[in-house]
């Protein structure tokens, strides 16, 4: 069985990810979306919170898995018996940051592979800081997130109904 994990910190999940789950379970047979607990920024979701909105969209897909995990990626993916991450990529700067990480995970568990996909171009632009920032701003994200990640962001950032 080819399983991978896809760890990120989905703060909150985009449409971006949704697309890298939905690629991902093409191509492996098991897919574990890892949930980073802790983060290098404050997150705006719980963990528990962020692995809620992932389980309800990915509720009908039984080769999907949603976990979390805590302190470093090589370990967690060591506990889990998996030596495939699965990534996205959309800029040359993810690409940077990306090889960075791959080279820090590889070195801490040589066995691992990372594989990458490219992003969609209609997701090139689309990050979970800028959606927080129009969402807080009072912009329409209907393109950009899910519309169950939408109505949990609104109610987190603006506290007020939408016309
Ligand atoms: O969605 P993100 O924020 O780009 O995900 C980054 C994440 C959570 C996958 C990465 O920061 C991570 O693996 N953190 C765990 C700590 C760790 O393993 N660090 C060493 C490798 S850089």
């Amino acid at each position: 069985m080819r399983a991978a994990i896809c760890p990120g910190s989905f703060d909150p999940p985009t449409n971006g990810h949704l697309n890298i789950i939905e690629r991902g379970i093409r191509i492996f047979d098991r897919l574990i979306v890892a949930v980073a607990v802790n983060m290098s920024k404050e997150p705006i979701f719980s963990a528990e919170e962020r692995a809620a909105m992932l389980r309800e969209i990915f509720a009908n897909h039984p080769k999907i898995e949603i976990d979390f995990f805590d302190g470093l990626l090589a370990e967690y993916a060591r506990k889990r018996k998996i030596h495939r991450i699965l990534r996205g990529i959309r800029t040359m700067s993810d690409y940077e940051y990306e090889f960075q990480m791959a080279l820090a995970n590889k070195t801490l568990y040589p066995e691992l592979e990372i594989i990458f996909l490219m992003t969609e171009g209609r997701y090139t632009h689309l990050s979970s800081s800028i959606i927080k920032d129009v969402v807080r701003h009072g912009g329409r994200a209907a393109e950009m997130i899910h519309p169950l990640v939408e109505q949990q962001l609104r109610a987190k950032l603006c506290r007020k109904e939408w016309a």
